[in-house]
């Protein structure tokens, strides 16, 4: 299966949400990538539950939703029914992991956990059969258009070894600074999924860019 391009929302112009979602429905975009961010896990606010629904509203694919907020646990049930298909929560937001996961997949969805720059891979190594998607942040958390830090690379390969070792499903999502520069490298050491949202949303054609990931 080739690469699973997701760009991510908080790049677009929310004056014209509807045109954006529609670019991403009409391009070779798998996903929709949609940051939560609560101003206390990370320094930054995004949106919420009401500008979700309208990306849902319009959104023909499905929503790969990252909590970057603290006791993620509290909203699991809500993101379920606002339409998430992937509900990723972060390694160092959460105190129960396995409880976490457990409760996003009995609502239905997909369970991702994210894990920060600094947590090592191995944080993971006795739940990774349970997790569907593993987001490793290539940037730390919080804001778009940051660079990208070359440690992921290793990060990657070590993360694919694990899967791998442990015979597991699970995808690798690779968010934050993603580029045409680092996506074929990228994919060669393991990644699954690209999320891309300054570099999509920025860029003269969107969807032409889009393609231009998918095809790396
Ligand atoms: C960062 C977010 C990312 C971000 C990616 O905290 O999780 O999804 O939107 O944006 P770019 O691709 O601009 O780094
Ligand atoms: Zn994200």
């Amino acid at each position: 299966m080739s690469v699973r391009i997701a760009p991510s929302v908080l790049a677009a112009d929310f004056a014209n949400l509807e045109k954006e979602i529609k670019m991403v429905n009409e391009s070779d975009a798998d996903w929709f990538h949609i940051d939560i961010m609560d101003g206390v896990f990370v320094p930054n606010i995004s949106f919420g539950m009401p500008v979700l629904k309208a990306i849902h509203k319009h959104a023909k694919k499905p929503l790969d939703v990252h909590l970057m907020i603290v006791e993620p646990d509290r909203y699991i049930e809500a993101f379920a029914n606002l339409g998430s298909a992937v509900l990723t929560v972060h390694y160092e937001a959460c105190d129960h992991l396995h409880r976490s996961i457990q409760k996003i997949k009995d609502c239905g969805m997909k369970a991702g956990v994210a894990l920060n720059p600094h947590t090592p891979i191995n944080n993971l190594k006795d739940l990774i059969h349970d997790i569907d998607l593993v987001c490793l942040m290539s940037v730390n958390p919080g804001f778009g258009g940051q660079s990208f830090i070359d440690h992921t690379f290793e990060k990657v390969k070590e993360l694919k070894e694990l899967i791998k070792a442990r015979n597991a499903n699970t995808l690798i999502e690779i968010d934050g600074g993603v580029t045409n520069h680092n996506a074929t490298e990228l994919i060669a050491c393991g990644a699954d999924v690209l999320v891309a949202g300054s570099y999509v949303f920025g860029a003269s054609d969107p969807k032409a860019t889009i393609k231009l990931l998918k095809e790396a």
